[in-house]
């Protein structure tokens, strides 16, 4: 499905587009990674039910998903299209299923770099088409109350669970790859760099309003595996989207570079051409935004475990956070998704005091 802006309703709550493009805001925006998830009751319900790429593949149950928590926090600013980042792995061929209590699992990862060529890039981002039409249907039913985030694992992210089979602690069968094959390795990111580009795209297309690209295990490379394996990869693909969305003369969307860990390489991302950066829990905000530069709209960074205590110490660390960013270029969230055993009160300590702090 393919709709332009126009069939869409006036967005009536644009502050996370204005902060992301660098324009005033009159609240500092607030959303949550993970916000459609399992600390939520209605989720868990829709779950009990279906499995869960089964409610990823499903518009009608990836709609319901996505708009639970709007419904229940209404100082939340922005919702994130319910999927995951495995979608692409997926759409290249490969198997990946979620167990509860595990996470997501591969059974056959890849274990050599012949593999690379058996991956299904033709026709990839098509089989992604049920993503698109979720992005479109959540649009309509949003009724423009607030912009619909669409998102991407990023090439190295998405390598390493390809590699691994699912999460991993040490990376250490992709840090073998990195050292054996890296001319495999460059093919085999490049590949993923021309899929997440054509999907983004397709994503706008669809309706969403700004795109976030995970880079989630940056935590497990150096600052020079960072500059060699990460970043040139993340900026083809934020000037990729930009001329793709040029040529076939749609308008441009903001996008948010998020490489959990990356603390090691503020400047490197602030250089990738990404409208927003966003921060994990262990960086401070001043000192990130002495590295980065006035022209970046940060976003961050409460450690997703502070949700644990009570709604007031919830409330001080939330003011005292937006403090430190100031009103300006900052969007509001946790510093990785918010956990399942998260208490519900706490996001409403949380996103409540986002926009009382300034
Ligand atoms: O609300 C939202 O943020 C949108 C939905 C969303 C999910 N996954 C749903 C999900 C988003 C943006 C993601 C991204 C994602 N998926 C990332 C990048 C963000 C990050 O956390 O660093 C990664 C690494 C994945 C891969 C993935 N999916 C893992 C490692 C896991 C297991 C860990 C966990 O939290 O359970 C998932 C499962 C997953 N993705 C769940 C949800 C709601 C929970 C699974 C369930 O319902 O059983």
């Amino acid at each position: 499905m393919e709709y332009t802006n126009k069939d869409f309703p006036v967005l009536k709550n644009d502050r996370l587009l204005k902060a992301a493009f660098g324009k005033e805001v009159d609240k500092v925006p607030v959303w949550v990674m993970r916000q459609a998830g399992r600390y939520l009751p209605e989720f868990q319900e829709v779950r009990s039910k279906h499995d869960f790429f089964t409610v990823c593949r499903t518009p009608t149950l990836a709609c319901e998903v996505t708009l639970q928590p709007l419904r229940r926090y209404g100082h939340l600013d922005a919702s994130i299209i319910f999927s995951d980042i495995l979608v692409i792995p997926q759409a290249l061929g490969m198997t990946v299923e979620m167990h509860p209590g595990v996470g997501p699992v591969f059974p056959n990862p890849m274990t050599d770099p012949s593999e690379i060529d058996l991956l299904k890039e033709e026709g990839a981002v098509s089989r992604l088409a049920y993503v698109g039409d979720a992005i479109t249907l959540t649009r309509h039913k949003i009724e423009g109350k607030v912009p619909l985030i669409g998102f991407t694992g990023a090439p190295f992210t998405l390598m390493g669970y390809m590699i691994e089979g699912g999460g991993s602690k040490t990376m250490s069968k992709t840090k073998e790859w990195l050292e054996k094959y890296p001319k495999d390795v460059h093919k085999l990111l490049s590949l993923l760099t021309r899929v997440i580009i054509d999907y983004l795209v397709m994503q706008v297309e669809s309706g969403a309003q700004l795109l976030q690209v995970f880079e989630s295990s940056a935590d497990h490379l150096t600052r020079e595996q960072f500059i060699e394996i990460s970043a040139p990869y993340l900026k083809d693909i934020r000037s990729g989207v930009k001329k793709q969305l040029d040529d076939k003369k749609i308008d441009q969307v903001p996008m948010t570079v998020f490489a959990k860990g990356g603390g090691h390489s503020l400047d490197i991302q602030a250089q990738l051409g990404y409208e927003t950066i966003g921060l994990d829990w262990t960086i401070n905000p001043v000192e990130a935004r002495k590295i980065i530069g006035d022209n970046v709209t940060l976003q961050g960074n409460l450690d997703p475990q502070d949700l644990y205590k009570s709604p007031e110490e919830i409330k001080r660390l939330t003011i005292e956070m937006v403090q430190k960013f100031g009103k300006h270029r900052y969007i509001a969230n946790l510093g990785h998704g918010i956990t399942p055993q998260t208490p519900l009160e706490s996001m409403t300590a949380f996103t409540e005091a986002v926009h009382e702090a300034l």
